[in-house]
């Protein structure tokens, strides 16, 4: 079987980080070497861009300014770690990929769709996850859970009209993308992880059976 690619999506506190330890584990438990990236960030150079993105400046960030960084950080890993690890034989999971991007800055924001697909071409061109994996959370939860955790960072303290717009625009891209697949994060830690594991055994069941017919 090919490598895959796949990427959790959704909105602060929708629980991205249980979700990706136990991906890893399903993906790793099938025999696949797997590695784990984040965005953005992921190489040193995206790392560093991932501290400029999230640190309170002391001026007007433009919402240009943080598309094009987003950008930025994601060419540099996706060229410099995931397509090669893919090259490779490595499996890839994303925390976050190309739908923050439409989500945040799309939706939340409100840059336009065309913008973003223009910079989309240049940078990925027609490079796409096998799978996403969108947490869905009401924003006002979301942000209880991650002031739980500590200080909102500058994204996170942009208000909750910006990520109801963020939480419809994830739901639009789940609509209309086959390969995706729609997990409830507000249901209890166990309802969720048992959503999981139980959606994913059914796309990689599919999955093979799809290449056994590519075979045949
Ligand atoms: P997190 O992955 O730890 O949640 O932090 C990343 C922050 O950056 C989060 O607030 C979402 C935001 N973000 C965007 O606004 N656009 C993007 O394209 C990506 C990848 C992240």
């Amino acid at each position: 079987m090919s490598p895959s690619f796949i990427v959790i999506e959704g909105l602060e506190g929708a629980g991205k980080s249980s979700a990706i330890s136990q991906l890893t584990s399903f993906i790793a438990n099938k025999g696949h070497d797997v590695i784990c990236t984040r965005e953005p960030g992921g190489t040193p150079m995206s790392e560093a861009i991932r501290e400029c993105v999230k640190h309170d400046w002391n001026e007007r960030v433009t919402e240009e300014t943080e598309l094009l960084l987003m950008y930025a950080a994601r060419s540099q890993l996706v060229e410099n770690v995931i397509k090669p690890a893919l090259e490779s034989g490595t499996w890839v999971i994303g925390d976050r990929h190309d739908w923050s991007t439409i989500a945040y800055q799309g939706g939340g924001r409100g840059i336009q769709l065309e913008k973003l697909g223009a910079l989309r071409s240049m940078t990925l061109g027609n490079f796409t996850p096998d799978l996403s994996i969108y947490l869905d959370v009401e924003p006002s939860i979301g942000l209880q859970r991650a002031r739980g955790r500590g200080e909102l960072d500058r994204i996170e303290l942009a208000g909750l009209g910006f990520f109801e717009r963020a939480r419809t625009s994830y739901k639009e891209l789940v609509a209309t993308h086959s390969n995706a697949i729609e997990i409830n994060a507000m249901q209890t830690m166990d309802k969720v992880q048992s959503d999981l594991i139980e959606k994913l055994n059914e796309w990689y069941a599919r999955t093979q059976a799809d290449i056994k017919v590519g075979m045949g």
